[in-house]
């Protein structure tokens, strides 16, 4: 938990709508005069951005599932001490593009490494940070494919449907199980219609 600021991670399939939604959560929470920091995991330190390069690159096919896993466990460390720390300390907002949930539901539930060892990893990775809120972006991923504009496809969206499927059911699992942190966002509709529901889905932890 964070000391003074609140920490929000936005989970959900590859192209669901969580850059799209936090740049908008990022405004609205400007607007009522807290700072907010906005970032990405794998990413945001100079070098959790060179892990993220090596992650997501479909060259990168011979890499296998622990290295995986060790490597997003490396990047959010970096993360956590070099940014999300000091933000919360700060008494920032931090609104952070995936984090250790999507550890779980990518590496675990999609993967098949035990729950028991992503425990572990995330444990490390996190460094004792956990997210006080998390909105998972529901959406089939035939869906989100079908959004996705960007050129090219990377290693972890090379996978196809069949993966998307257990990422997106690793999540719903995430959500039952801790149904008071982790929040399912209804993300089929337009960007507006979805920004309204990720406010109302923090009303209880943000006044906006
Ligand atoms: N509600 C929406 N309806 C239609 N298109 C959308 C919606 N939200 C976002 N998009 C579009 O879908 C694409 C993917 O959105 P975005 O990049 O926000 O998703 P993401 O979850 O961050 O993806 P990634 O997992 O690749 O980071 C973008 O082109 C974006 O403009
Ligand atoms: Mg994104």
């Amino acid at each position: 938990m964070s000391d003074t600021g609140l920490f929000i991670t936005l989970e959900g399939v590859d192209g669901c709508g969580k850059s799209t939604q936090g740049e908008l959560l990022a405004h609205a929470l400007e607007a009522t005069g807290r700072e907010v920091v906005r970032l990405r995991d794998p990413g945001s330190t100079r070098l959790s951005e060179k892990i993220r390069l090596m992650l997501l690159d479909p060259g990168n096919d011979d890499m296998c599932d622990e290295c995986e896993l060790l490597l997003y466990e490396a990047a959010r460390a970096q993360l956590v001490r070099e940014e999300i720390e000091p933000a919360l300390k700060r008494g920032a907002v931090v609104v952070c593009d995936r984090f250790s949930d999507s550890t779980y539901a990518y590496q675990s539930v999609a993967r098949g490494l035990s729950a028991g060892m992503i425990e572990a990893a995330n444990e490390l990775g996190c460094c004792g940070i956990t997210p006080d809120v998390t909105l998972v972006f529901d959406l089939d991923p035939r869906e989100a494919l079908t959004r996705a504009t960007h050129e090219g496809t990377d290693r972890l969206e090379g996978e196809g449907m069949r993966f998307q499927r257990e990422v997106r059911e690793g999540y719903l699992q995430l959500a039952s199980a801790d149904s008071e942190r982790v929040r399912i966002v209804d993300a089929l509709g337009t960007v507006e219609v979805v920004h309204v529901r990720v406010i109302t889905a923090l009303h209880d932890v943000i006044a906006l």
